[in-house]
Order: structure tokens, then sequence, then C-alpha cells
């Protein structure tokens, strides 16, 4: 039975309340992939329930693996895995089975895969993962559209400088070389809490790694990992789509389990627009305005930088803020498809390249529009929450990929939002 799932968005509500922050997504699937490396059982607490999530677990049960969760917890049993290739239809689900790779060639020495789905944010390649793969000893076939994948002399230690800083590629690498023979050193690797959490997991496990968290990675490959019980880091961009909503209806809010820490500036850009925020150990508290001022100049960067996931959130925010805001798009090349939506519901936006020029209006209203990834999806409940009238937004299985039960968290803060399903 095909179900047209959509969210129906009365706008015009200020949010009050507080919600407890979910386990980051970013981190919980490298973490699931990580366990196949353990050999054994493996526990994640505040593991979020999402899609995904739900993607990867499946992809663990089809290697062979058991699991099960327990409220946010799963457990995961890899002692025994059958198979050593991931399905197309497992690998389209989403980007980040390209995670699965590395902890493969780590466990068993070979792999054979699709090239990954997503998000379409442009052309995803996997280019960096390939070529660092290949310097730990890898290789690789391209086969038709699959990846044949073996270690004829078994993973070894290299010195490796991304030339970007790959969140997914300098995941990929540690899931290899933590059991390589010898040295890895990774240069300008990707510095995201996700990685620093993916570290922290892996050392849990026996792993030997030095400066996870900055650009500099070091690794002394062991002879083989166990099993861990660990807790996944509260999804930081999670945090940020509430703190926005709470900004731009003029609300207040208290995001309880959240880690201040990994926002970066993105609380300080709030701030500068108008907004009250106040950062505890585990909690934030904000108190949004009507009128906002504009985000001057929003640059998305690698971390510590502006995370690009939030670009759309706070291009939301902007569309009624009282003057011009300016992006500019720097990680991805197609990553202003919620544009056209947000332009539907009165927004005015002009984009050029990787630059769009948010010039604020009064009042946006509400429209029928969908959902084109999973933070334009978020950007676009943000809009239906503060325009006149009714959004229905469409297409809600990109939200569903990243958001635990966004429609039952907001309408606990107030929000005038349900779920259609017919
Ligand atoms: C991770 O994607 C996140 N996904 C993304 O979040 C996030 O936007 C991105 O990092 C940047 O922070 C997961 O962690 C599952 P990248 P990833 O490799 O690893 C290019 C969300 O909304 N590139 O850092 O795919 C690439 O095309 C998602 O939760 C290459 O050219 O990001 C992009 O332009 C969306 N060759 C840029 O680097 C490669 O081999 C950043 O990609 C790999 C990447």
């Amino acid at each position: 039975m095909f179900y047209v799932k959509k969210l129906l968005i009365q706008g015009g509500e200020p949010l009050h309340g507080e919600i407890a922050v979910q386990g980051a997504k970013n981190s919980a699937l490298p973490l699931l992939a990580a366990t196949i490396l353990g050999g054994g059982e493996s526990i994640l607490h505040n593991c979020p329930d999402l899609s995904d999530v739900h993607a990867a677990c499946e992809i663990l049960s089809y290697l062979g693996c058991s699991l099960h969760r327990e409220k946010d917890t799963m457990y995961v049993d890899t002692s025994v895995l059958t198979h050593a290739e991931i399905p197309e239809d497992l690998m389209g689900e989403m980007r980040s089975s390209i995670m699965f790779l590395g902890a493969m060639l780590g466990r068993i020495g070979r792999a054979r895969i699709s090239f990954p789905g997503g998000c379409e944010l442009g052309p995803r390649p996997i280019d960096l993962h390939l070529s660092a793969l290949r310097q730990l000893g890898v290789e690789i076939q391209e086969d038709h559209g699959f990846l044949d994948c073996s270690v004829p002399n078994g993973l070894h230690g290299a010195r490796i400088t991304l030339s970007f800083p790959s969140v997914g590629a300098t995941e990929n690498i540690m899931l290899a070389a933590v059991v390589a023979q010898g040295e890895t050193i990774i240069t300008n690797a990707a510095q995201e809490p996700e990685i620093v959490d993916l570290a922290e997991f892996l050392r849990a496990c026996g792993a030997k790694i030095r400066g996870a968290g900055e650009s500099v990675i070091i690794i002394e490959g062991t002879d083989s990992l166990h099993g861990s019980e660990y807790t996944v880091i509260p999804d930081r961009i999670v945090a940020a789509t509430y703190l926005c909503a709470a900004a731009a209806t003029g609300g207040e809010l208290l995001l309880n389990r959240a880690n201040p820490q990994h926002l970066g500036g993105m609380l300080g850009m709030l701030e500068e627009a108008g907004c009250r925020t106040i950062a505890g150990g585990s909690s934030i508290y904000i108190r949004g305005r009507s009128r906002l001022r504009p985000f001057k100049h929003v640059r998305t960067m690698p971390y510590p930088g502006f995370p690009t996931d939030a670009q759309a959130l706070f291009m939301a925010v902007s569309t009624i803020a009282d003057g011009t805001s300016v992006f500019v798009e720097n990680i991805f090349s197609n990553r202003y498809k919620h544009v056209d939506e947000l332009v539907k519901m009165g927004a005015n936006i002009k984009v050029e390249g990787k630059v769009a020029v948010v010039e604020g209006v009064h009042h946006i209203s509400g429209a029928s529009v969908r959902a084109t990834d999973l933070r334009g999806g978020a950007a676009l409940v943000i809009a239906g929450l503060v325009a006149n009238g009714e959004t229905s937004l469409g297409d809600i299985y990109h939200i569903d990929r990243g958001y635990e039960s966004i429609e039952r968290n907001l309408s606990g803060l107030g929000a005038k939002i349900r779920r259609e399903e017919r």
C-alpha cells in the first residue's frame, strides 16, 4: 500500500517548552558500521530511531549480525559475518552505507559494494575514500557500478593527506587503519564532533588513536578489537533545527541532553540576530523574537566553521528577518533545492552559483511544498511554523531519515502540526 505522507502545519504559534535532543544520526551511523570490527557484542546508547539507522541495521543483519533495540539502546552482535557484499538496494538507501566499506575491509579483508546513494546534494563522489583505501593496501576493481575490494597483502599503515577534510573519507580511513599493520597518519582530517565520537568508540574497543578532532590523526594498528558499550553524542544539527524554530517563531525553548560546545558559532549568530541564548553543561536555552535581524554573511565551512547541514535551517529563519542575509554554500554543489519551495511560500531569495541572497519579507504564507532533502525538509517545517496559514509539506520521508518524530516534538512545544497519511 503506497502511503502519501504529509505534514500539515498551521503557522503563527510561538514555540514554548523543553525537549531532549536525540542522539546524533551522523555519529550513530559510522558507530554501527564500526561494531563490525569488534567481532562481538556492542551496546550503543542514545541511538536515534531513524530510517537511516534502520537502513544501517538492515545492512548489519544482511551481513549476518544480530541486533535488537530496547528504547534508545541498540544491542549489536557482530560475532558472525555470513556475507562480504552489500546488495545494491541496501547500499542505495543512504550515503553513509559507504562507511561499511572500511569496517568490512578491516574485519574480513574484502567487500563488494555498489556506489552509495543519499541526498541529491550534487555529485556525491567517493574518490577521496577510494584513493585513501588504496594507500592502505586495498585493491579496488570497478565493475559495472560495483566496487570489488580486497586486501591481497593485508592492510598496512600509510601517511594520507586528504585534499579536502571529508567527513566520510576520514571515518572510512579510521575504520580500516585501526587494524592495519603499522602506523597511519591522516593529514587534513575532518574535525567534526562525529569524528571524535567514532575515535572514542574505537578506543573503547581497543584501538590506538590520537588527534581526533584536530587536522592530524595518528593511528597505531592493532591485531584485533573487541565490542564495547558506548553513548552516542547529541545531534548538533537537530539541536540547531529546534533552536531555529524557536528563534523564528519568537518563542522560548530549553534543549536538554545537548552539547553546546558542538554548535560552534551558531549560538552567537542567533544572539546577533536578536535572540537570547544561555548555554549550560548539557542544555541550551533560547528566547526568540518576532522581527529578527538578518544573518549578514553565512559561509558554510568544514568544522569548526558554520556547518553546511545548518544552511537551510538558518535560511528559513532569514526569510522573515528585518534585512538582507547572504549565504555562501562552499561544501556541496547543489544544496539550494529548498529555495524554490521557500519562494513558493513568498520568500524573496536569489541564487547565483554558491551564493544565495535572502531579502527578509514581512511575512511568508502557507503553501503546498515538498521536502527536497533532509535538511531542506527541516527548513520547510521551520518556514511552515512561521507562515501565515497552512503549509502542506510532502515527501517527508526525507525528514524521517534524520528527525525522530518531529511533529510530536513540535506539537509538545505548542506548534499546530500533524502528520497526514492516506
Ligand atoms: C557527512 O557527509 C554528513 N553525512 C553530511 O550530513 C554532512 O553534510 C557532510 O558530512 C559535511 O559535514 C553523514 O555523516 C552520514 P563529506 P559526507 O565527505 O561524509 C566532497 C545530513 O544532512 N567529496 O565531508 O558525504 C563531497 O562531494 C548529511 O545529515 C568528494 O569530492 O561529506 C562534498 O562536496 C548531508 N570526494 C564535500 O566533499 C569524496 O570522496 C563534503 O563531503 C568525498 C567527499
